[in-house]
């Protein structure tokens, strides 16, 4: 029996669709005071031919949903990509003095039903924010490749153009332009360096100042890859020339962006001061028989992103959720929760697990090991009957080694049915999904550690 809908699980912080189904975030940009976040959308909670949906805000957590942007057309669905806004009119689609917003997106044209198909890259303008209108010069970018995806276009400044970055199979590729038109090839980078299984996909490239230092970070989203828990973004530090991405060698293994099963194809805003990512909240493993109902999946919350030298593991990305519109300081708490959005602060020293549970005997657990390990341990938080692979250990219980010793903080938000924790000033992130059957009321602690309740402003 399918449990699809057995109660509201519908996240409040974290974005979802008024219905249907999402995966990645596309097209994130700042632009005229709105922040703008499309999605990969079928208006059924099922993936299918791709759309993309699209809503904007103010805040990073309230958000207006708009009309669907682009709907599928004779070149294909209209897969994942980006968008910039051409504040000098670089691509002269701009009118009357009005800059426009371009979405540059993946062409997928199913050539038969075994899988075969060809990718290539489109684009589409806008002039007030919500209405786009396809290049009738489309697709920019030929091909007659299967994985040749996911466009992401930045502003390159050594060469004083646009450029993008996307994702070839085993490699990205890097092309220029200067009217977001026409496409130069200028470089490539991989296979080599790379210590992760899976299909490319879903890459981003931007600079990071670390120790009056500057280094570029290539973000890749690795497909399809069970032995990484099926959704897995891979991180590269390195430099960034103008033509192509040389990775420093400071890995010798993969590195991945969040340690939990539901951070997928995330990807960073155009045009922000902070540099923000929002990720796909969910797993391709199992999204599809997630127990939401008329929804399907929703996006991370808003992160800034930073470069932090650490005591053990060198360079590392560090996230900062964007909830500050919504939690204010920390209330007396007896450790009884009222509400099914709440966050917690948990500052510990050495090895203690802080329990949410319900009166259904469900349990979520997550903490500090005594090997000086993060974890989080959803195995009985809830209902996971309803697919195989997510009622799995290897689905739901993970442990990663701290880039630092001893006094640990940990941030953890819940919100509904998916929690996301930060600890060691968020080089380790842990997103992931849990259907409780009841919502849970109660915060347990064992060991040296100490809870803080936020309120709710
Ligand atoms: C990543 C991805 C992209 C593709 C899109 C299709 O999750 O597979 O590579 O563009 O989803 O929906």
């Amino acid at each position: 029996m399918s449990t699809k809908g057995i109660r509201d699980f519908r996240p409040e912080l974290h974005f979802t669709p008024k219905s249907g189904w999402i995966n990645d975030p596309n097209g994130l940009v700042y632009a005229d005071g709105k922040y703008h976040l499309f999605a990969q959308y079928y208006p059924e909670p099922q993936w299918g031919p791709m759309h993309w949906y699209h809503a904007t805000s103010t805040d990073l957590i309230h958000w207006e949903h708009l009309p669907v942007a682009l709907e599928p057309d004779e070149l294909g669905f209209i897969f994942s990509g980006s968008a910039v806004y051409d504040k000098d009119n670089t691509s002269g689609f701009g009118k009357d003095g009005k800059a426009p917003i371009i979405a540059m997106y993946t062409s997928h044209l199913n050539l038969d039903n075994s899988g075969l198909a060809k990718e290539q890259q489109s684009i589409a303008y806008s002039l007030d924010g919500v209405h786009f209108t396809k290049y009738e010069g489309n697709p920019v970018l030929p091909s007659d490749r299967k994985d040749f995806r996911d466009p992401k276009v930045f502003r390159n400044p050594f060469k004083d153009c646009w450029s993008v970055v996307l994702a070839a199979g085993d490699h990205v590729e890097f092309y220029a332009s200067q009217d977001l038109k026409h496409w130069e090839k200028t470089g490539e980078f991989g296979p080599e360096g790379n210590y992760s299984q899976g299909v490319w996909e879903c890459p981003d490239l931007f600079p990071l100042v670390v120790n009056g230092e500057e280094k570029w970070v290539l973000l890749l989203s690795m497909g399809g890859n069970e032995e990484n828990h099926g959704a897995r973004t891979q991180y590269f530090t390195g430099s960034f020339d103008g033509n192509s991405f040389t990775c420093d060698g400071q890995f010798t293994q993969p590195e991945f962006i969040d340690a939990g099963f539901d951070n997928y194809a995330g990807v960073t805003f155009f045009g922000t001061q902070e540099r923000l990512l929002v990720g796909w909240a969910c797993n391709w493993v199992y999204a599809h028989k997630t127990p939401t109902g008329e929804y399907c999946c929703q996006m991370t919350i808003p992160r800034a992103v930073k470069l932090i030298d650490t005591p053990k593991g060198g360079l590392r990305l560090a996230w900062e959720p964007k909830d500050s519109t919504v939690f204010g300081g920390t209330e007396s708490f007896d450790g009884t929760l009222y509400s099914e959005v709440f966050k917690l602060t948990v500052t510990g020293s050495g090895a203690a697990a802080v329990t949410l549970s319900n009166d259904k005997g469900q349990s979520f657990v997550f903490g500090v090991d005594d090997e000086n390990r993060a974890y989080i341990d959803r195995a009985k938080g809830g209902a996971n009957d309803f697919d195989e692979n997510f009622a799995r250990d290897w689905y739901s219980q993970i442990a990663e080694p701290r880039f630092y010793d001893d006094e640990w903080e940990i941030e953890f938000i819940f919100d509904h049915s998916i929690t996301e924790m930060f600890i060691d000033y968020g080089t380790r992130a842990f997103t992931s999904t849990v259907y409780p059957d009841t919502p849970y009321n109660k915060v347990t602690v064992s060991g040296n550690a100490e809870v803080k309740l936020h309120s709710l402003s």
